[in-house]
């Protein structure tokens, strides 16, 4: 994080845009570019986009200032803040750590996909033959020792980064990142779009088919609201209590979700018409980005091609690891606040339980696909569990605790920088936090699961 001593001790962002980057950094990653488009893809297009976006607004926002209150307030990491508000609430904090270590048990594996694509791109090894796409990215993910490696590199480069607390660099190399990968994104949805038969694609993805809209595309598309905007887990609980008291957390919560979900927007332009022009198989999952992305790279030609790919994978890589980081933060700050280790040794010891589970999720793809939970992969289970499980029932108690429990004054004063500054739904937006953000989480939740 970029921070500097203050005063009182504890480090703050000395900029708003130093913050701002640090956590659309966390929020912006592989949940933008490689999930957002597959889901869709997976779960109908239209009516799935249209629920997400439901969600971003509705209870990415409300959620997000929630979050934002509780750690400014305290000026203390998720476990904690709870702790010291409320003990009974501290299990919210614990849920998180837990999402935590869940989402680090195979987001390493896409990030070393990831990895191995900036490599392939040098190779060109890129063609528009789905058969031959397919081919390349299957002999990687259900391969052995190859998969394995790159998750390896990924998550070294993950723990050499928290390791010495140095993630003030990444989040400064994010302020050019950030912008780099936007206007790529914008070149590519122009090339995506201009192949034939691009525009079913695009109505594909914008326009509602509402008889898509089954209890589990719904949670699917809750489930990728929370985990695209780093939502649930205490994650932005941790970002803002580095935050000064000068800053106006309203203006946050619109900006880190709206860049947030421009990427996954874009994403989705670029990747959903690209998959229909090609004729490849939209509900194909988690494949789908490393699928159709290098397709639209080969119809570039050998050159331009090459070097595109080379600076997309790297910038996935990039995002991916400023989303990463702030996942194994959370585990590894609870390891050291709450059981007094030292960091080095928290970092190794989570990374190699981490590694572990990051073998088996990729084994998953592969090798052991044979072994399900609950009629999914290992991989797919761990992504269920943390994103439509775990995210969704800490939203709902943190929205709670803040709308019942916190106190409305208090609320109220955090909120307005104590009257400094005008929030005129606020009302509403306790509101929101009261009844309206779990009861939908709840009700979501409860039939994409089944119950109802
Ligand atoms: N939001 C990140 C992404 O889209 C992943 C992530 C980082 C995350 N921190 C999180 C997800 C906390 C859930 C909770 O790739």
């Amino acid at each position: 994080m970029q921070e500097q001593p203050t005063t009182q001790g504890r480090d703050q962002f000395q900029s708003k845009l130093g913050f701002i980057f640090a956590a659309a950094g966390s929020a912006v990653g592989l949940g933008n570019i490689w999930r957002f488009p597959y889901l869709a893809g997976k779960n109908g297009g239209g009516a799935f986009v249209l629920f997400y976006l439901i969600c971003v607004i509705v209870i990415g926002f409300g959620l997000m200032l929630a979050e934002f209150v509780i750690g400014r307030n305290t000026q203390l990491s998720s476990v904690d803040a709870f702790k010291k508000l409320d003990k009974r609430f501290t299990f919210v904090g614990a849920m998180g750590v837990l999402a935590a270590f869940v989402i680090m048990g195979y987001y390493p594996v896409v990030g070393g996909w990831s990895v191995a694509y900036v490599f392939k791109s040098i190779l060109g090894q890129f063609s528009t033959d789905s058969a031959v796409m397919g081919e390349v990215f299957g002999a990687l993910a259900t391969g052995i020792s190859q998969p394995i490696l790159w998750t390896a590199v990924y998550l070294i480069a993950n723990i050499v980064i928290v390791a010495k607390g140095i993630s003030g660099g990444i989040e400064k190399a994010s302020l050019v990142m950030m912008p780099t990968l936007f206007v790529l994104l914008v070149i590519l949805v122009i090339r995506s779009l201009t192949l034939p038969n691009a525009i079913e694609g695009l109505k594909y993805l914008f326009v509602p088919d509402f008889s898509k809209l089954t209890g589990d595309v719904m949670l699917a598309a809750l489930g990728q609201a929370f985990f695209s905007l780093s939502l649930g887990m205490g994650c932005m609980i941790t970002y803002s209590s580095y935050l000064s008291k000068k800053e106006n957390l309203v203006q946050n919560a619109i900006v880190v979700p709206t860049m947030d979900t421009s990427v996954a927007l874009l994403s989705g332009m670029v990747i959903i018409p690209a998959t229909v022009s090609f004729g490849f198989d939209l509900g194909q999952g988690p494949g789908l980005v490393f699928v159709t992305v290098p397709a639209i790279f080969a119809t570039m030609g050998p050159v331009l091609g090459r070097i595109f790919g080379i600076i997309f994978f790297l910038l996935l890589t990039l995002a991916a690891l400023s989303s990463s980081l702030s996942l194994l933060e959370v585990v590894v700050s609870y390891l050291i606040d709450n059981r007094g280790w030292e960091r080095k040794k928290a970092v190794a010891g989570s990374s190699i339980v981490l590694f572990i589970i990051c073998i088996a999720a990729s084994l998953s793809m592969g090798a052991w696909s044979g072994f399900t939970i609950m009629g999914m992969n290992i991989f797919d289970f761990l992504d269920w569990f943390a994103n439509n499980l775990l995210l969704p029932i800490g939203g709902i108690f943190i929205t709670l605790y803040v709308g019942w429990f916190m106190g409305k004054d208090k609320v109220k004063a955090e909120v307005t920088n104590d009257g400094t500054v005008k929030f005129a739904i606020f009302e509403v937006w306790m509101f929101l936090c009261r009844i309206v953000i779990p009861a939908i989480i709840a009700v979501v939740l409860l039939s994409g699961i089944g119950i109802i």
